[in-house]
């Protein structure tokens, strides 16, 4: 589903990457892990087409996501570490990715809701005003919502609340989510220990460890 073979991007005059190879098959679900600066999140956006291999070859579903980005990302649904700055307003959110993807105003609104987010009261506002764990609750719902058989989460649960965190483990061992192939980047693997079944550990952008668990 996910094939890295020899990866390798440096930045500047960095290797921040170096030789990354590993293959993740359909509705596998593992963690990636390793200290800050190991390379992590650089890895995930060599996957999401947002960087360029320096050498070496990323596919997802058989493309080449920097080349075919809208063919690669068609298939993820992605929750970004730090939120982007978006000027919309949760609503207008909500619109253009009703419009531009495959899910639906009220299937986000319900996994709002599940996040005990209060939408109705927040509606109008632009995102970026909101608070940073209602940033991640909404980019999580609208994860939810898609029906993208690749989900990749980059230290999705930082900014959630204990309530939300829960009902994120939760929702991730739920029939939904059965046959999904999930990503997750953490420091805290018992918030995913329940579905996660292979742990990848970076260190100096190296796989320095691949196992399952
Ligand atoms: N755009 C960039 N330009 C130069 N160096 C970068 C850039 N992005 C990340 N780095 C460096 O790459 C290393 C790995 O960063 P990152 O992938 O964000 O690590 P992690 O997500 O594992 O904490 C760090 O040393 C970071 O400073
Ligand atoms: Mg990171």
């Amino acid at each position: 589903m996910i094939t890295l073979s020899h990866l390798s991007k440096t930045l500047g005059n960095q290797n921040i990457l170096s030789d990354v190879s590993f293959t993740i098959t359909s509705g596998e679900r593992l963690i990636i892990l390793g200290q800050n600066g190991a390379g992590k999140t650089t890895l995930i956006r060599c996957i999401l087409g947002e960087y360029q291999p320096s050498s070496g070859e990323v596919r997802v579903l058989g493309f080449a996501p920097f080349k075919n980005r809208v063919r690669a990302l068609e298939h993820i649904a992605f929750v970004p570490q730090l939120p982007p700055p978006l000027r919309y307003t949760v609503k207008e959110l909500f619109d253009y990715c009703a419009d531009v993807t495959d899910c639906d105003r009220n299937t986000i609104r319900s996994y709002c809701d599940y996040f005990e987010l209060d939408v109705n009261a927040h509606i109008h506002k632009p995102f970026y005003k909101l608070s940073g764990g209602m940033k991640q609750k909404v980019l999580i719902s609208i994860a939810f919502a898609r029906s993208s058989p690749i989900l990749i989460f980059d230290e999705p649960t930082a900014n959630l609340d204990v309530v939300a965190r829960d009902r994120f483990r939760s929702l991730l061992s739920d029939n939904r989510c059965r046959d999904k192939t999930m990503i997750f980047i953490s420091h805290r693997i018992e918030e995913v220990s329940n579905v996660v079944k292979r742990s990848i550990e970076l260190d100096l952008g190296k796989v320095v460890k691949d196992v399952l668990l």
